[in-house]
């Protein structure tokens, strides 16, 4: 993983162009939704902070017609509207324009590539037309077809000259058998090395923050481990319903749509062992031995330690929300999830016995990310007598979003002449010490395929391992109807099954925290 200037540093002008190969970023689907969105503002931004290659062509590529010039004419209005940096620098734009081109064609068409490789072959520059950055913002259904074209086009190769990327979104299949078809798809004419999967929870800025935390500061790795923590919390809540997704949320629910992926990304960075260094390989293998070591669910297992959930209506925020099973495209007898709680153990030897609870919903009371290590509480001698038995045990939360930051809390003695002690806290904010510094996911993740570097992609393995991880869930609850205790009202913290769950061990939920 490459340490990036930050953008205080660049923006002086330094000259701090990284030494990135001269490339093309062929963008399958340019006319859609995630390019306008998502792409062309990273790619704009990465250049306003000098971080692309000296030399550099963005071209795109769909069926619809249309010139160079009416392109850059709707990715400009498009930008105006998603920029993170508002207004857009007419200066700097127009000369990242310069670079953007388009080429009209069908993805099944032969000839369309055969006309794209021309185009790129006119820039005149060969390593503009050798490095490529293929991103396919298209449906994973047409991944295949596209990978055998730009191979059968001569444009993709194994080995050579130059270097030729393919960079691909989630979702990646939706169990672990499409999920393989999908992967060999992508490797019949590309090495595994070649191919950039993207979550973008990987590309957020506090996500790395967790490795950084965790391998730069031997005070904290020296208690990470099951001598003094006695259970971690994970949690992604989401304030929103599932809107006018309700078809797509059919199909996947929050096991497929949250934990296979992001969840298991989070958990995998906490818990991993330290890698020899931060290469991508030795940094994914570390990830997906934790995902190995996580103990395998038989069905009677999952009907223990997971649970799911699902909302009806009620009030989020003080706005009323209908019931999931009232949500357009939704069947009104559905069983999907729209909330989940895992209680898995990690069976190696720095994890062994200490529960990981992962939770992840729907129409929550707030949107907000966290981990939070339980440790162990103390002996219980010195001041039962004053403060009751059962002192609040030390936790650390690192705070993913929103605030990101971490906050220690210990117990500290209210002043006076009585013995009381109390929990407090103590905060560390990103914001509050580095100011705001907010590139999006996908400006650091367009960035380090362009240099190559896979840390923050998710290796076939990884997919898979978790993939097995959920289909194993899945298994579970099938045929099973939900049950009453597995209902939600909408902005409360879920069913009453998931603290059942915390319940077994004498664990509670820990609220998310808000620091103002
Ligand atoms: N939108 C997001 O924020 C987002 C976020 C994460 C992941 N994704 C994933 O990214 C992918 C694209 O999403 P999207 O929202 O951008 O979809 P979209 O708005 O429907 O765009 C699809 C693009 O594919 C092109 N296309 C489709 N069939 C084609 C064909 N036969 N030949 C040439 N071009 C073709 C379309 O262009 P023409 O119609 O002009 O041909 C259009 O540019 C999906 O897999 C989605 O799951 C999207």
């Amino acid at each position: 993983m490459r340490i990036l200037n930050s953008p205080a540093k660049t923006a002086g002008g330094n000259g701090d162009r990284k030494n990135l190969d001269a490339c093309s970023i062929v963008i399958f689907g340019a006319s859609g939704d995630l390019t306008a969105r998502k792409l062309i503002p990273a790619l704009y931004h990465l250049f306003k902070e000098k971080q692309m290659p000296a030399m550099f062509r963005v071209i795109g590529f769909a069926r619809r017609e249309k010139t160079d010039a009416q392109w850059r004419t709707e990715l400009r209005t498009a930008l105006d509207q998603f920029s993170r940096t508002k207004p857009v620098d007419d200066k700097v734009w127009a000369a990242f324009a310069e670079n953007i081109f388009y080429c009209v064609g069908d993805l099944t068409d032969d000839a369309a590539y055969a006309k794209l490789g021309k185009q790129l072959a006119a820039f005149g520059n060969p390593a503009l037309s050798e490095n490529l950055l293929f991103y396919f913002a298209i449906s994973p259904s047409q991944f295949g077809g596209v990978v055998e074209q730009v191979h059968k086009s001569g444009l993709l190769k194994k080995d050579g000259p130059g270097w030729q990327r393919l960079v691909v979104e989630k979702p990646f299949g939706h169990d672990l058998p499409s999920a393989q078809k999908l992967n060999h798809e992508l490797t019949r004419f590309a090495h595994e090395s070649q191919v950039f999967r993207i979550d973008h929870y990987l590309g957020k800025e506090t996500v790395q923050n967790i490795l950084m935390f965790r391998f730069s500061n031997s005070i904290f790795e020296r208690l990470w481990n099951r001598e003094s923590v006695d259970h971690i919390q994970i949690t992604v809540s989401e304030k929103i319903g599932v809107g006018d997704r309700g078809g797509y949320y059919e199909e996947a629910g929050a096991l497929r749509d949250m934990v296979q992926n992001h969840m298991l990304q989070v958990l995998s960075l906490i818990a991993m062992e330290p890698p020899v260094s931060l290469e991508a390989e030795a940094v994914r293998n570390e990830k997906v031995k934790l995902l190995q070591s996580i103990r395998a669910l038989t069905p009677e297992d999952v009907a223990k330690q997971i649970v799911r959930g699902q909302y009806f209506a009620g009030a989020v925020g003080g706005q009323m929300r209908p019931g999931y099973r009232q949500e357009v495209k939704v069947k009104p007898d559905s069983n999907v999830e729209t909330f989940a709680a895992l209680k898995l153990f990690i069976d190696n030897w720095r994890w062994s016995g200490v529960p990981f609870y992962l939770r992840t919903g729907k129409n929550l009371p707030l949107s907000a990310s966290e981990v939070r290590i339980q440790f162990r509480p103390t002996p219980n001698v010195l001041f039962a007598a004053q403060c009751g038995n059962k002192l609040d045990a030390n936790a650390l939360t690192l705070r993913l979003q929103p605030n990101e930051g971490i906050s220690l809390h210990f117990n500290g003695k209210v002043p006076g002449t009585t013995i009381g002690v109390r929990p407090v806290r103590m905060h560390f904010s990103y914001d509050a010490e580095f100011g705001a510094y907010t590139p999006e996911a996908y400006e650091r993740l367009l960035l380090e395929a362009i240099a190559g570097d896979a840390t923050l992609f998710i290796r076939r393995d990884e997919v898979e391992t978790a993939w097995k991880i959920a289909d194993s869930i899945r298994t579970g609850w099938e045929g099973k109807a939900l049950t009453n205790r597995e209902f939600y009202g909408a902005g409360t913290w879920g069913p009453i099954a998931a603290d059942d769950l915390l319940a077994q061990l004498g664990h509670v939920w820990h609220e998310p925290q808000v620091i103002k």
